[in-house]
């Protein structure tokens, strides 16, 4: 059985949860539930980061210590991945002794391989990036991510040998198959690489609030470097050689295209020189925008993924439920590339695919049934035209999953639903007599109801398995195993349907 462990990157918690956030968890969790579906042994793991100057002037701020900023907030993150049904197998948070251990580890081991040396620091610093930039990489003097003013620092610190790494990374990412998706960042990665590499400072000796440098106690690590580590510490690192070598061969990180540089040139530099060989895999997303803004905390246009799956009458939102949301964020934003969010779109999106071709079609397909075909339900014809169709919406879905396209992939399995809606119309069963014909009829859409209901089940677990119950199902949808599960004539038929409310009630927009 392969392995697949997926992460997402572990959130600041000066800041509360909003939907750019949600986007990237949904994202990491629908892979995930891809994989499980696949039969692999899966791991999914997101958490909070909860060091460094940004979170110890926040707490300055609400004249709260470190420890209570971090414990307040971090709650929050871990309430919004339960909110928007989040199956992850652990939540971590980078001020847990375990973190401690692992990162005490790892970097004493990088020291001791001869990879960190001291030294004095002097440059621009971006504490909302928590990150030094060098003159040229400025904007007008400003941070070239934030536009905001930077603050001089003048630091004596540990430095990473970063620059020895140079050959051994371009070649990972000039020569391993599909480890950055889409293929475009894997480019930005291998130009960041060309560049001169400058050796990196990991330390801060002015700074109280962060993990202590094992053997210089007046150091504490600088944030992201002891935020990398949490994805080793999640998969065992320090705490259980058995789990990490188990996992650490298949790690994913999925992270917005903000972050690359620190996943794909330092981290894997990091885990090289603490003698780590293998070195993770990555699907990198663009930013969501509110007219054309990142969204974030200082964005008046914050949305919270609370207000749209549960309505907010006062912001004019209707309520999309759990699975509304998460449909709209995998089916609609590209990949890759930024995104407008687009309330009027998401409604859209809701009404045509979830109420009308889905919604209904389970709807329409139970009703007749009822009607037509007697107490228990029809088994598929194996000759059915649909037969076919279903065999090509599982090899879309998933060669879309596997190449890091959810729109793609819940494309490809919309087009089972509307392929057979349009055969109810063609076939017209409700005007039919009772018999064969129409038992075949319904058979048929009641096979493709469980396929489909196998593949949409990343994007909409909750309503997915409630169909299935619908059409007469026992046990869960994500206990299924493709590609057998994904296979013609797997509804046996002699089923007892139920009848319920519409799965997705139409939306007012
Ligand atoms: N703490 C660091 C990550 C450390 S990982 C070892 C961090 N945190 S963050 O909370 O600021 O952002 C984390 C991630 O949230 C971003 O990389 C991105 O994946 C996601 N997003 C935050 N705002 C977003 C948008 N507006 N749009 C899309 N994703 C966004 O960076």
């Amino acid at each position: 059985m392969s392995t697949f462990y997926i992460t997402t990157p572990i959130y600041y918690v000066n800041d509360a949860p909003h939907i750019g956030h949600a986007y990237t968890t949904v994202l990491a969790d629908a892979f995930a539930r891809w994989h499980r579906l696949l039969g692999d042994d899966t791991m999914m793991v997101t958490g909070t980061d909860e060091h460094g100057l940004k979170i110890q002037r926040a707490a300055e701020d609400n004249g709260v210590t470190p420890q209570e900023q971090v414990d307040s907030t971090s709650v929050l993150f871990r309430d919004a991945a339960e909110l928007i049904n989040v199956a992850n197998d652990d939540f971590i948070r980078t001020t847990e002794p375990r973190h401690y251990a692992a990162v005490q580890e790892l970097m004493q081991r990088v020291y001791d391989n001869g990879y960190i040396y001291s030294d004095t620091y002097e440059g621009p610093y971006c504490v909302a990036c928590e990150a030094y930039y060098a003159e040229d990489e400025l904007d007008d003097g400003n941070c070239p991510i934030h536009q905001r003013a930077i603050e001089r620092m003048v630091e004596e610190n540990y430095f990473f040998k970063l620059s020895a790494f140079a050959d051994q990374l371009l070649d990972y990412f000039e020569n391993t198959a599909g480890v950055v998706k889409p293929d475009g960042y894997r480019k930005e990665v291998l130009g960041l690489l060309r560049q001169e590499l400058r050796d990196v400072s990991i330390s801060r000796s002015s700074i109280s609030w962060g993990i202590p440098v094992p053997w210089d106690e007046n150091h504490v690590f600088y944030v992201w470097y002891d935020a990398l580590i949490n994805y080793a510490t999640a998969a065992g690192f320090s705490s259980d050689d058995e789990a990490f070598e188990k996992w650490w061969p298949n790690v994913h990180h999925i992270l917005g295209k903000d972050i690359i540089r620190f996943h794909c040139v330092f981290w894997p530099a990091m885990l090289l020189a603490a003698g780590i060989t293998d070195l993770p895999k990555y699907y990198v997303h663009g930013w969501l925008l509110i007219g054309g803004d990142k969204m974030s905390k200082s964005s008046l246009n914050s949305v919270t993924p609370a207000q749209l799956i549960n309505g907010d009458d006062e912001a004019g939102y209707v309520a999309f439920g759990v699975d509304g949301f998460r449909y709209h964020f995998l089916r609609d934003p590209a990949f890759g590339p930024d995104n407008d969010f687009s309330y009027e779109q998401m409604v859209t999106r809701y009404n045509s695919d979830l109420a009308n071709q889905f919604g209904n079609l389970v709807q329409r397909v139970i009703t007749v049934t009822g009607k037509k075909c007697g107490e228990l339900s029809p088994a598929p014809s194996p000759e059915s035209s649909l037969a076919a169709e279903a065999v090509t919406a599982y090899e879309d879905t998933a060669r879309a999953w596997e190449n890091a396209q959810p729109p793609v992939a819940l494309d490809a399995t919309w087009r089972l639903i509307r392929e057979t809606n349009e055969y109810l119309a063609a076939n017209e069963p409700w005007k039919m007599d009772e018999g064969a014909e129409v038992d075949t009829v319904m058979g048929d859409s009641l096979e493709a109801i469980r396929i489909v209901c196998i593949l949409a089940s990343p994007a909409i677990p909750a309503a997915a398995q409630a169909a299935w119950e619908r059409i007469g199902l026992p046990g869960k949808v994500e206990d299924q195993r493709l590609p057998e599960a994904a296979s013609w004539g797997g509804y046996p038929g002699g089923l007892t349907l139920v009848s319920g409310d519409p799965l997705f009630p139409r939306l007012k927009g």
